[in-house]
């Protein structure tokens, strides 16, 4: 299913936060968003996701027009959110969290949990007595239980422990290989290169530049500018 953002604009009252984001993301292919704190980067995808209505532009999926349509419409069309903070619940098991996301499709309950073991040990433990790694997998079962199309993912390995961290970014390649479209939003250059095809630089709401994965590696100075405060 291929994402597409064109001209997108969006905000929080008075205030306009993306000025004409752009994005197009071909079906099993993986982007990751670039840019420092503050970007706009939790907007992009809540803006995606239909939890923000855009002032402007057009967000489609394959063709179906999505821009303005509620959260659970955007849900349904096949598109689903690890949110920043995984937002699991503290008194809610991760058997219960499971029970909750499920919809019929591919994505069974034994599925993910084959993806991701840890999970397994801990089904009867609430949200508020898993790690960070833990309650990180628990989001990214929870969104693939859905049945998406395109997963989105705003910083999931965000004050992880390194070896977590690795884990994460190596189940989210495992499912970009494996044809899921995925947005990923990083403030790391390591953590968006360990996935995506492609880099999208944003900064100030707006998308700077796009690079491929390996011109990024060849010269990690092209993310000088939108990530260093200096430039600021
Ligand atoms: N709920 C909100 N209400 C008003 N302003 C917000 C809200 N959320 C974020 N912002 C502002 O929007 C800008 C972009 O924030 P955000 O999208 O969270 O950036 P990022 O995810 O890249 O760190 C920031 O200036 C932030 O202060
Ligand atoms: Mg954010």
């Amino acid at each position: 299913m291929t994402l597409t953002v064109e001209d997108v604009h969006s905000g929080y009252g008075g205030g306009t936060v993306l000025h004409g984001v752009g994005l197009a993301i071909p079906t099993g292919t993986a982007l990751a968003v670039l840019g420092r704190n503050g970007a706009g980067k939790t907007t992009l995808v809540h803006t995606i996701c239909g939890l923000i209505k855009p002032r402007a532009g057009r967000i489609a999926l394959d063709g179906l027009e999505l821009a303005g349509r509620p959260a659970h419409r955007v849900a349904r069309a096949g598109i689903a959110l690890v949110p920043q903070g995984r937002r699991v619940f503290a008194s809610l098991t991760v058997a219960e969290h499971l029970a909750l996301s499920r919809r019929r499709g591919e994505w069974t309950v034994p599925r993910v949990l084959q993806l991701l073991p840890r999970l397994q040990e801990r089904l009867r433990n609430r949200g508020n007595q898993l790690s960070g790694g833990e309650a990180q997998m628990l989001a990214i079962a929870r969104a693939l239980l859905t049945q998406p199309k395109v997963l989105l993912l705003d910083e999931p390995c965000e004050g992880l422990a390194v070896d977590l961290a690795d884990r994460v970014r190596a189940v989210v390649a495992e499912l970009a290989r494996g044809g899921l479209t995925v947005l990923l939003v990083e403030q790391q250059p390591e953590h968006a290169l360990a996935v995506a095809d492609r880099v999208a630089l944003l900064a100030d709401g707006m998308v700077a530049s796009t690079h491929t994965a390996a011109q990024l590696r060849a010269d990690p100075s092209l993310t000088d500018h939108v990530l260093s405060v200096a430039s600021h």
